[in-house]
């Protein structure tokens, strides 16, 4: 498989299946930038690629089973594709699942090439090469002492379509070892980037067009880079980015309620660049339920915190994570959780069904709760979760929001952006408004967008 590691003139066809998270898609990004200085560059089809990379995702039910079924269906098509033009493909499993059951991927399914934990990223082009010597078969899932992020390439290139909003990964790993969670075994500890490289990418981000970046981790407000010899916090790191000039929003995720220290809330009210919008994942609003998760934090301490955001933005709208029937969880608790989310009101939300992942200590424990009490929870929770969306939605009608536009709408004539809450909004607008963010009437609220009307003054700034 030589024909795959050095570089060449003619482009090797790249092919990157994602699933899961934000940060697989950020890592996704950055595995085609250490594979174009050797020839690779991205194809549509799976058909078409002599590189297939698929990054799994391990958070939930039945990761690896998901796995095997999509690496059957590769299978197919590069063994057609071999008969039919006589070209191979190289095959590799990225992400969490490679982490975990990188042996099993290999015992169960020898076609593939090569197997890699979501740390070694940066060492893809050498063991490209490694599996080009050895014929197949190669697993690195360590977790090496050099940081990946001081090996990725610097040209890196921002994601989207619209070039205009992007990620950027600043810490990784997580040590808070929730009781039903794979990420501190399949991500490693918690590491964070280094300040000057975070500013440099975001630097050449905003150069190339980017006005919206999304600061990514596990465990993204444990943020603690280190900054001429000492460690910066996500609000310190989150002032520097301020002054990079044409960055104009600011988001960060995922977090957790533990490390929400005061100088980040306070923050929310200093940094004008941070938006309005904050996913602060609770998982259960019972004490007892908190306490077997590992979460180290009560229910009223997570109220308490919200309280204080709202002081310090009073516009600002929560975002958050559930689990129901986490084992042990009685009537009690999944009421407690129902009260917690009347008391805080969220914008938007993702809620679970608590499924056991082999290796974390809930998955061992007694009082496992049935499914189909599991579903009734969901059920009842998912339907006041978005009782409580649509409100939020009607709270903006008649408001007039800040919009960064991003492209042309569905109808001629019209254009669509994101709000501040990351809602859709269509209204009628020049192409030429593309890039910029503009004031907008919200005038008409929709199953998933809003629509709304450009205010005129807003064309005069
Ligand atoms: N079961 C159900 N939901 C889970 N999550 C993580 N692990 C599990 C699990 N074993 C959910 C949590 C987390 C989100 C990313 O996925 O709510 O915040
Ligand atoms: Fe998993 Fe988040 Fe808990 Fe870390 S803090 S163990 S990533 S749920």
């Amino acid at each position: 498989m030589s024909e795959h590691v050095s570089p060449s003139s003619t482009p090797h066809g790249l092919h990157i299946i994602t699933w899961g998270c934000q940060m697989n898609v950020y890592d996704s990004a950055r595995m085609a930038d250490v594979l174009r200085p050797l020839g690779y560059a991205p194809v549509d089809r799976p058909e078409n690629a002599d590189m297939i990379i698929l990054n799994t995702c391990h958070i939930r039910e039945k990761a690896a089973e998901k796995v095997f079924s999509e690496l059957g269906r590769l299978r197919k098509i590069t063994e057609e594709r071999k008969e039919t033009t006589g070209k191979s493909t190289f095959l590799a499993v990225a992400g969490c699942v490679a982490q975990a059951e990188g042996k099993e991927i290999l015992a169960r399914a020898p076609y593939v090439d090569l197997v890699l934990g979501p740390q070694t990223y940066h060492r893809l082009p050498e063991m490209v090469a490694r599996v080009a010597r050895a014929g197949g078969g190669v697993i690195d899932t360590d977790f090496p002492v050099e940081a990946k992020f001081d090996f990725l390439p610097e040209e890196a290139a921002p994601q989207t379509s619209a070039n205009l909003t992007a990620f950027l990964t600043i810490q990784e790993g997580c040590d808070k070892f929730c009781s039903f969670c794979v990420v501190p075994y399949t991500r490693g500890a918690e590491t964070s980037r280094p300040v000057s490289s975070v500013l440099d990418e975001a630097k050449r981000l905003v150069e190339s067009g980017v006005k919206e970046i999304t600061l990514l981790g596990q465990n993204v407000n444990a943020y603690h880079g280190t900054w001429e010899g000492r460690s910066v916090t996500l609000a310190e790191l989150a002032d520097k980015l301020r002054s990079i000039h044409g960055l104009e929003r600011l988001r960060y995720m995922t977090s957790h309620p533990r490390d929400m220290e005061e100088t980040l809330i306070e923050a929310h009210r200093d940094n004008p660049i941070f938006m309005p919008f904050l996913h602060l994942p609770v998982q259960s609003g019972s004490d007892r339920i908190l306490k077997a998760m590992n979460r180290g934090h009560t229910a009223d301490e997570y109220r308490n915190i919200i309280t204080r955001l709202r002081q310090a933005r009073p516009d600002i709208a929560l975002s958050s994570d559930f689990i129901v029937g986490h084992p042990g969880e009685t009537d009690e608790d999944f009421e407690a959780t129902m009260q917690l989310v009347k008391d805080v009101t969220f914008a938007c939300t993702y809620s679970f069904k608590y499924s056991a992942r082999p290796g974390t200590p809930a998955a061992g424990q007694p009082f496992q709760v049935p499914e189909d009490v599991k579903d009734r929870r969901l059920a009842r929770l998912q339907a006041l979760l978005r009782e409580q969306q649509d409100a939020f939605n009607a709270s903006l009608l008649g408001t007039v929001q800040d919009i960064l536009v991003s492209s042309t709408g569905r109808k001629p004539g019209q254009v669509m952006g994101r709000s501040p809450y990351l809602q859709p909004v269509h209204f009628e607008g020049d192409p030429s408004l593309i890039g910029r963010v503009v004031k907008v009437r919200i005038t008409t609220q929709r199953t998933n967008s809003l629509g709304g009307v450009l205010c005129e003054e807003a064309l005069a700034v």
